[in-house]
């Protein structure tokens, strides 16, 4: 069963074609970040209009590579939120169309659950067993998600205020780093001191899963700001690399907590921060002393991708599950919807 899925949530326009939830056959994601970078973050309005002019190219070369053609086609699917409304309209009134127009079914699908269920796409290695636990940990969202099965799953923890990727992004801003941030700060750590500057790991008493991260960007505005003079590049990547590491810490100290309050041996790290290479060679060094079977979803799968929301929309199409079993409080509250049910 050959689902197309489409995603416009944010700065990504992207489509692709997943046979029976699992196989990418063709996985394309046209890239705003020149768009965007002289802002130094994601402009909405600009956002959508690139989307539409982007979302037909994209769906087609996504077909073509898939080697497929419409009428091959099983089914659709569409993340229908969270996220900035414009860019979501461009993907979803797309979606419908082609639903309108082939007769294909189609389904709507909740971003965060695909981030997560991306787990599941081949390539993976072994396959995540029920119950796990994830974080799932992007620019808008760091939360621990308890997944009893497809469609079941439990917000246990989040952050009370900004995500972890916002953090990254506002962080690179202040160290004059390229935008997109998370990758910078990523790039510009690499082989610096991260012990050069004490960051605060705020909550990481406290006993609920819950997280903060905007005292942790204000710290890194101070420190900066106290500096005099302009910053060398030895000194921006020691703070970077610190910077990072107080997030690190911050993340694999929750999500351990979490897999040992609940319970859980196998876990998945999803969503664009998990392409973060610090987070995942210490979530990898954590699990193995914990012997927790860790499943990172690949880099290509962890940023913004059509992959996920087709995954995902095989099992509300054609597998067990069905719209009454999405799972409720991810941010969307009810999120799966048929075309056919009248949306
Ligand atoms: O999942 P995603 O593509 O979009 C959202 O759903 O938000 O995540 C984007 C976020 C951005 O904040 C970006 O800076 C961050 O993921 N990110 C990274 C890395 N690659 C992307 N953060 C840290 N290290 C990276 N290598
Ligand atoms: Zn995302």
């Amino acid at each position: 069963m050959k689902v197309l899925g489409i995603e416009s949530s944010c700065d990504e326009t992207a489509a692709a074609v997943v046979d029976d939830g699992r196989r990418v056959l063709s996985s394309v994601v046209h890239s705003q970040v020149p768009v965007h970078a002289p802002f130094g973050g994601v402009v909405p309005e600009l956002a959508s209009r690139n989307h539409l002019e982007h979302m037909g190219p994209v769906v087609k070369e996504a077909l073509k590579q898939a080697g497929v053609g419409i009428g091959d086609l099983d089914g659709l699917a569409v993340t229908i939120g969270p996220g900035l409304i414009g860019s979501l309209l461009v993907g979803v009134q797309f979606a419908k169309s082609l639903s309108l127009g082939t007769g294909l079914e189609l389904v709507g699908i909740n971003h965060l659950e695909a981030h997560v269920m991306a787990a599941f796409l081949d390539g993976n290695g072994e396959a995540a067993r029920f119950p796990f636990l994830a974080l799932a940990v992007s620019g808008g969202h760091t939360s621990l998600y308890r997944v009893q099965a497809y469609g079941d799953i439990e917000l246990i923890g989040r952050t009370l205020d900004d995500a972890a990727g916002e953090a990254f992004d506002k962080a690179a801003a202040v160290l004059g780093l390229p935008y997109p941030g998370g990758v910078s700060v990523d790039q510009a750590s690499e082989g610096r001191n991260a012990a050069a500057v004490n960051f605060p790991r705020a909550m990481s008493r406290d006993k609920t899963l819950n997280m903060s991260f905007s005292g942790l960007k204000t710290a890194l505005r101070r420190h900066v700001e106290e500096r005099e003079g302009p910053l060398t590049t030895d000194q921006v990547g020691d703070i970077a690399a610190s910077f990072q590491e107080a997030v690190v810490d911050v993340l694999v100290l929750k999500t351990l907590a979490a897999a040992r309050t609940h319970g859980t041996r196998d876990l998945v790290v999803a969503g664009g921060v998990a392409a973060n290479r610090r987070l995942r060679a210490r979530m990898t060094q954590a699990a193995d002393k914990e012997g927790l079977a860790l499943h990172l979803v690949p880099v290509s799968l962890c940023t913004d991708n059509g992959a996920m929301v087709a995954a995902l929309g095989y099992h509300y199409l054609f597998g067990t599950l069905r719209e009454a079993d999405a799972p409720r409080g991810l941010d969307m509250d009810p999120f799966v919807r048929h075309v056919k049910d009248g949306w």
